[in-house]
This record gives C-alpha cells, structure tokens and sequence, in this order.
C-alpha cells in the first residue's frame, strides 16, 4: 500500500525480519478493534496513554512526506497514487479534505489495504501446500497463461489470470471462505424503520448489528463440507450451495472498494509463487499456525515455518 497509496515504498520487505511498521499496525488494528467493539471505552481510553500513538505517529510522518513530496520529479514508483486524487492533484475532487480526514484515510488505506489481502494470501498458500496435486494443477494453468514466467507483464496477463484462470481464482473465492480477512464484519446501525428478521423478531431502530462472516462461510448449510479446502466447489454451479452467503468483502454502500486492486494483487502473486516455488509446510508447523489464528478484526496469525524449493531463476 505504501507504493500505490503514498508513491513510497515503506521498506517493509528491506530485511528478513518482520519490520517495526508492521507491528505498529498490528498493534493499531488491535486496539481499534476493540475501541469499535465497546466504543464507551475510547472516553475512558482519553484520559490513559492512547494505544495507537506510536502508529498515530507513524502514520503523521507518513502523510507529511506525502503532503511535501515533489511529484514533478521522477522517483521511478506509480505516477498517481491514491493520495493524488485525496488531494486533488488529478483535479477531480468535490471538496478539500482537510488534515484529520487526510490522517483517517491514511489509516483507512494502511489498514484496509495491507494485512487483508496479504493474510488472504498466506491462508491460500498454506492450503495449496497442504494439496501439491492442486498446487500443480494451478501451476499448470498459470504457466500456460505466463509462459516467460511473468517475467513480462502486461495489462493482458491481468486479464488472462481473471479470465483464464478459473482453479486459480477458485482457490482465492475458498481461502477468502475459509480464512475470511475480516473474520467478523462490520457492523451497521439499523434504520429508522427497525429491522424484520426472517423468524419475525423485530430488532429496534438505532441497534448496531453485525453478520458473523465466519460462521456464515462455516456453516454447513452454506457450504458443504465447510471446514475442508475445497476450491472446486467454486467450479460448479451448484457447489457452493449458498454462495450468497459468502460476503468477505462485505455488502452495500461501504462494502470493500479495494476489491479489484485486492483480486489483482492476489491472482498475480500466487501466480508468480507458484510458478516460482515449491512449497511443503510440516504437521507441526501447521498445527502450531492454525492455533495462532486470531480475530482482531483484520485476522491475524504467527510465522507461517514453510519449506520453500526454488523451481525456476
Ligand atoms: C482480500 C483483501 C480484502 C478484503 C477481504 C477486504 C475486506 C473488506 C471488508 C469486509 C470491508 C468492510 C465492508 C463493509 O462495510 O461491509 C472493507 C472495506 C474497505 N476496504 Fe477492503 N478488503 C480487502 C482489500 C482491500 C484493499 C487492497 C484496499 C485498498 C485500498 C481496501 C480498501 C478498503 C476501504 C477503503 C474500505 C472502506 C470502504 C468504506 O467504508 O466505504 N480493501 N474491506
């Protein structure tokens, strides 16, 4: 998100380590999360030592470069990111945002942008590596769409990876069911009308509900077999048996408006993962990276321990 939303790469991938940037959004997000969840807390949180500061902070540091960064000189990253349109340098903008709405975006994209589609793609790796008939017969349907490897990239290899790519993308479709990145949605406030619930129970006006996404994507009378991997359940039209039910980016005038940019970015790595890499992971780790899974409203997990083979330089 860094490149695409700031024109800066934020360095996180500089060394073998998980960098300190990471930690302040995770940090962030937990503290958010539960702030959303019990919102009376944040008075009380006014008078303590704010948990997000240090990712506050960052966040400042980062937009600041953004607001004094000199777009005429050619830094070799994309030629608008999103922030060209928050400011209006593309010229087309309703109103001026003013410096909290800049610093609340900032943390909107970080959060929203980062850890959703990179834990979607951890999730789907591990499965894939549980499967290595699956994982080959990906690798087969990429390499026949990517024959150089990917080492040239077009807007037609985007194309070609949504359009031609269906185990690929049904895979992505199963990770998001089973490991959804945002394991519990997000709430809404009911209307004025109140709201009708299929069995007749009326939930009162200005009540905040939420749909559990997880226990939707789990539930055997959505999906059959709901706790196994099975991405060809997406290959039939009736194989996933209520596909309605499956939401991990949401419904309605706030659902995800990263979804595409999300869709790209995962079909485009695991492509090139796949093609790249051999990939085992132990029972042990395995085990130990299921029990690490955590909902803290972006889902998070510790280390995934993988054995990676290179297959091609
Ligand atoms: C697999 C990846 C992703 C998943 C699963 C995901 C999921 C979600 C979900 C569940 C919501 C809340 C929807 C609702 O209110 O019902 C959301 C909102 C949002 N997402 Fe994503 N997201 C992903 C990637 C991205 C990316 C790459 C961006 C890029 C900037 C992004 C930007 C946003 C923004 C800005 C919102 C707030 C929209 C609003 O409130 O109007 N997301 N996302």
């Amino acid at each position: 998100m860094g490149e695409l939303g700031f024109g800066r790469s934020f360095g996180t991938l500089q060394e073998a380590r998980t960098s300190h940037v990471v930690h302040l959004v995770e940090r962030g997000v937990r503290a958010i999360n539960t702030i959303g969840n019990v919102p009376y807390v944040a008075h009380i949180l006014r008078f303590l030592p704010s948990p997000i500061a240090a990712f506050e902070a960052w966040l400042t540091t980062a937009l600041d470069w953004r607001l004094h960064k000199d777009r005429k000189k050619d830094d070799g990253l994309v030629p608008t990111d999103v922030f060209a349109y928050l400011l209006g340098e593309e010229g087309k903008q309703r109103r001026k945002l003013n410096r909290k709405e800049l610093q609340q975006d900032c943390m909107l994209m970080v959060v929203a942008g980062s850890d959703t589609t990179s834990n979607a793609m951890t999730f789907c790796l591990f499965e894939m590596a549980h499967q290595p008939a699956l994982l080959e017969r990906v690798r087969r349907e990429v390499e026949a769409l990517l024959p150089d490897g990917g080492a040239e990239l077009s807007e037609s290899s985007f194309e070609a990876l949504r359009d031609e790519a269906p185990l690929l993308n049904a895979c992505i479709f199963e990770a998001l069911r089973l490991w959804p990145p945002v394991p519990s949605g997000l709430q809404r406030t009911t209307t004025t009308d109140g709201m009708v619930l299929p069995g007749g129970m009326v939930v009162p006006h200005g009540t905040v509900v939420s749909t559990h996404t997880w226990t939707m994507h789990r539930d055997a009378r959505n999906f059959y077999q709901p706790e196994r991997f099975a991405p060809e359940r997406w290959l039939s039209p009736t194989g996933a048996h209520n596909a309605k039910a499956w939401s991990p980016f949401g419904f309605g005038a706030t659902s995800c408006i990263g979804k595409q940019l999300a869709y790209m970015e995962m079909r485009l790595v695991l492509a090139l993962f796949v093609l790249r890499f051999d990939i085992a992971v132990a029972p042990a780790a395995a085990q130990a990276f299921r029990a690490s899974v955590r909902d803290q409203f972006v889902i998070a997990a510790g280390a995934l321990q993988v054995s990676l083979q290179r297959r091609r330089a």
